[in-house]
């Protein structure tokens, strides 16, 4: 059975809703009056995305971004990838990045940078999950779910290659899964070539 990987539940699928709830309720209070965008960070945030804008009561807009991050070493290298960038202009507009979880903070770092070039009147962070004990670069989240220890977790959007994205809670998996293959090796893309690099320092 696929799930026989999962260690440990760390965040159980009743206190990931609950949470949402909560979140959702201080983004309606927060953003009365006003027609936010949320900008979406494909592929891991979408589950989030789905639970939390039902959980928000505004007139609200959503759109994507894509984006990879690639190098040899076991972190991210700090070169972020545009795979796809946001359909709609955002000028002028109150932006909400959702994301799923923040680590080092440089796919953030770089997706902040992008988007205050658009010159948006307001751009908040809204993360699910908040791993501070590997941050290289401090930004402001406005909106944390849940902080978590030092632990590679899947689920609920997040995967390992791609899987596990389905299960409805946050989970650990066990150490033999992960020592078959380190997580955070990401390969270069064989298809990069030609695609938007963001390198602002
Ligand atoms: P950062 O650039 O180091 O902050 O990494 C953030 C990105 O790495 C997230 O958007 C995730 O895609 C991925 N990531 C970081 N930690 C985990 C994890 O524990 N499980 C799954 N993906 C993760
Ligand atoms: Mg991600």
């Amino acid at each position: 059975m696929w799930r026989e990987a999962i260690q440990q539940v760390l965040i159980s699928e009743a206190a990931l809703q609950r949470r949402i709830r909560d979140l959702g309720s201080a983004i309606t209070a927060d953003y009365r009056g006003r027609q936010p965008v949320f900008v979406v960070v494909l592929n891991g945030a979408l589950i989030f995305l789905a639970d939390l804008i039902r959980a928000v009561d505004l007139r609200l807009t959503i759109d994507c971004v894509a984006l990879s991050s690639y190098g040899a070493g076991s972190v991210s290298s700090g070169m972020v990838h545009l795979r796809k960038d946001l359909d709609e202009s955002i000028t002028g507009k109150d932006v909400l990045i959702i994301e799923d979880i923040i680590d080092t903070g440089l796919t953030l770092h770089r997706l902040v940078h992008h988007l205050s070039a658009r010159r948006p009147a307001d751009l908040r962070i809204c993360v699910l999950l908040d791993r501070p004990a590997r941050r290289r670069v401090d930004l402001p989240i406005t909106y944390t779910g849940f902080e978590l220890p030092d632990t590679f977790v899947v689920g609920y959007g997040l995967d390992y290659r791609g899987e596990y994205r389905n299960l409805p809670f946050i989970g650990a998996l066990r150490s033999e899964v992960l020592q078959a293959s380190p997580p955070r090796e990401t390969p270069a893309h064989p298809d990069l070539a030609g695609e938007r690099c963001l390198d602002i320092p």
